[in-house]
């Protein structure tokens, strides 16, 4: 009998699942079998693991507080669409996490677990990130130089942003906090004009979501199928094609400038795109590539979502307290960076905001040997372990009435304890992980919390902010595993009475 076309393709899609499918029970059985002896959440067995895979999906949360409740801070595990992973929220153990030198415990492996990141992104990036040390050196050393021109860009982005009218108006703050912070960050990354440029913002918005979404798709996929479905299923080289027709004419400006004059010459700009351009541990190819520079840019966009979410939780929290506006606005102000630095009240309101409705886990990382925690619990190579920040967030013992939301929760700390730096919302610790832990915390979050400070206290001295009928924090959008804030929610400004 001969096969017609659509019956060979039906076929081959049979062949390819019934594969698939093969695999990932080899995959996972082995797996399971060397994490019998950590506990799990849910349904241990492969089959009604699913279970929880769905329950997962749906609800993140409750399944890292099912854990953390039932083993008390012990290492459990957890079946997701993409294998097991083992969740450590004890402090003793989080110490020992970030410890782990690289060779042991890889985060640029846990990259490419989440992300796909060489498909997604670059593989050149993980070859040689050397971005991730000018974000934390030429970026953090930069703030107080560039301050001025973040605070310019701040204003003028709210202003268009923000209606300024005595009444209230009601607005989409997801969306219009999207749009001020990507062009807030980008006069930073790029400068300006290009920080105004809808066609350049559009694309670096919609490159993080590209990002996520392209992994998803990889996600359903073998490892064995990448190389091929990794093309196929990744936006990267159209996202590259668009920004480099933004990013060429200013590259062969600079490069041009750089060749006649050296390192230093008149009218230089101080931002990202230069200090790149300037690092010495680029490759000798990667000096002056265009195609290397505009992925770093477009990476750069990327790792700063996470700023958008955590304005966003803010920002909501204040709505639904607005008796703080009050509070708020009588700490002292200075568009300088050093004034941003004392405004304790804000950075504890800032932090615990995001405390309580911030983030489930984070920091995934893949263990490279086997090895075990000085409680005695061996990890096998290969073992996707990460921090189940929501349980240490809302640990009772470290975070007392943790459902709370206490706006002055550190700036209390921060007198009782004394060591006030030690509390601030940009300084990572064992119970404080927003940022990540050890050698990989975010390297922009000095960068990040100096933006976030100045976006709202510059709301904060020209509005007044409140939900809809004075209703409070709106439920957070979960989708496959992630939680972020409400993305449809409105909040209501008016310029500022008092
Ligand atoms: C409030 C805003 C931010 C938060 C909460 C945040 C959080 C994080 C976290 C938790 C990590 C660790 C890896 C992970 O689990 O994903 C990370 C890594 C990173 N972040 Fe941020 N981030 C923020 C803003 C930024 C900004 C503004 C930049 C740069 C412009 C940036 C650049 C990076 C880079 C390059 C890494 C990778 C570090 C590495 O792999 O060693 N982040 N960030």
């Amino acid at each position: 009998m001969a096969w017609d076309e659509p019956s060979r393709f039906l076929l081959l899609c049979c062949v390819a699942f019934t594969l698939f499918g093969v695999s990932q029970f080899v995959k996972s059985y082995n797996l399971r079998a060397k994490l019998a002896h950590i506990p799990t959440v849910g349904h241990p067995d492969w089959l009604s693991s699913y279970l929880t895979v769905f329950r997962y999906m749906r609800d993140p949360i409750g399944i890292c507080q099912e854990g953390y409740t039932k083993f008390q801070g012990r290492p459990y595990k957890i079946p997701t669409m993409n294998g097991w992973q083992v969740v450590i929220s004890d402090n003793t153990m989080i110490d020992e996490f970030r410890k782990f030198p690289d060779e042991m415990l890889s985060i640029r492996e846990g990259v490419e677990h989440f992300l796909h990141f060489s498909y997604t992104v670059s593989p050149d990036l993980l070859r040689n990130p050397y971005h991730i040390g000018v974000v934390r050196n030429a970026l953090t050393r930069n703030i107080p130089a560039c301050y001025a021109d973040l605070y310019d860009e701040i204003t003028m982005a709210v202003k268009d942003q923000i209606p300024l009218e005595t009444d209230w108006v009601e607005v989409y703050a997801f969306r219009i906090i999207v749009d001020i912070l990507a062009r807030s960050s980008n006069r930073i990354l790029v400068g300006y004009p290009l920080c105004r440029n809808t066609d350049y913002l559009d694309l670096a918005k919609a490159f993080a979501n590209t990002v996520i979404k392209n992994a998803r798709s990889l996600h359903m996929f073998p490892e064995i199928l990448h190389p091929i479905v990794g093309q196929i299923f990744s936006a990267r080289r159209r996202s590259l094609r668009r920004i480099m027709k933004h990013l060429k004419p200013i590259l062969e400006e600079r490069i041009q400038m750089h060749n006649k004059y050296g390192k230093d010459w008149p009218e230089k700009p101080n931002d990202y795109l230069s200090w790149l351009l300037d690092d010495p541990h680029a490759q000798d190819w990667q000096r002056f590539s265009m195609p290397d520079l505009s992925m770093r840019m477009l990476h750069a966009n990327f790792a700063s979502i996470h700023t958008t979410s955590t304005f966003t939780h803010i920002l909501y929290q204040l709505a639904a307290h607005p008796d703080l506006l009050q509070p708020l606005r009588v700490e002292k102000y200075g568009w300088t960076k050093v004034a941003m630095k004392e405004m304790h009240f804000m950075d504890s309101f800032m932090k615990e905001a995001s405390r309580l409705t911030g983030i489930s886990l984070s920091l995934l990382a893949v263990s490279c040997t086997n090895f075990s925690f000085s409680d005695g619990t061996t990890v096998p190579a290969g073992t996707v372990i990460c921090l189940g920040s929501f349980s240490t967030h809302h640990d009772e013992e470290i975070y007392p009435s943790s459902e709370k939301f206490e706006p002055s929760r550190f700036l209390d700390k921060r007198a009782r304890e004394g060591e006030g730096h030690r509390h601030g919302m940009a300084v990572p610790a064992t119970d404080w992980l927003l940022f990540g832990s050890g050698r990989h915390a975010c390297p922009g979050r000095f960068f990040a919390v100096t933006a976030l400070k100045t976006l709202l206290a510059h709301i904060i001295l020209n509005y007044d902010v409140k939900m809809k009928d004075d209703g409070g924090v709106p439920p957070s959008t979960v989708f496959a595993g992630n939680v972020a804030p409400n993305v449809t929610a409105k909040v209501m400004f008016r310029k500022r009475e008092m």
